[in-house]
């Protein structure tokens, strides 16, 4: 912790002047920073972002592994063009999930990213083990793609009123899946 530590005769970060050496992260305000207390959103926003954002971002952790699963399986001749559109979806889908989890530990919150949590919470079931036909891959894909859609919205709705920084950060992952949806649609017609 080198970067805690004043340099003599000059300014420290938190605008105290060194005038001895001494341990700054004990009265720094700069560590601080990161405790929930001195979080710019209020305690009972900060509960209110951690109960809707865990479960969204535990679905979204086990439909990228379905994402993926079909990815891996999927055989037929449309299996190139869907192959690749599953990477790019798997690509939106991590970085939400990212997105996602720093808004938690922004909230003060701990997020929980660990299989065995998300395998007992997640409502987003397995695809079928095994090869899967590219038609039932689309299908499959449009379902897990449609019930994810419908959790985060449903979900959203809750924090429109208490966040709307959170509100927004949903609204644009929203539209990425059902953009995503769309596209998958579009080729079972
Ligand atoms: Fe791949």
């Amino acid at each position: 912790m080198s970067g805690s530590f004043c340099i003599l005769g000059l300014r420290h970060k938190n605008g105290r002047l060194c005038v001895k050496v001494e341990d700054m992260s004990k009265t720094a305000a700069t560590s601080d920073l990161l405790q929930p207390k001195f979080a710019v959103v209020g305690a009972k926003e900060r509960e209110k972002n951690h109960t809707v954002l865990q479960p969204i971002m535990t679905d979204l952790i086990a439909y990228g592994a379905n994402v993926k699963q079909l990815h891996w399986n999927i055989f037929g001749p449309h299996f190139r063009s869907i192959h690749l559109q599953l990477d790019e979806i798997y690509a939106d889908t991590l970085e939400a999930i990212d997105t996602v989890a720093e808004r938690i530990t922004q909230m003060g919150h701990s997020p929980n990213g660990t299989v065995a949590f998300v395998g007992e919470n997640t409502e987003i079931k397995d695809v079928p083990e095994g090869f899967i036909k590219d038609t039932e891959v689309l299908l499959l894909a449009g379902q897990r793609t449609h019930e994810l859609i419908g959790l985060i919205r449903s979900r959203m709705a809750e924090i429109e009123d208490v966040d709307t920084v959170t509100a927004d950060i949903l609204h644009a992952i929203v539209e990425k899946f059902e953009k995503h949806h769309w596209m998958i649609q579009a080729q079972r017609a």
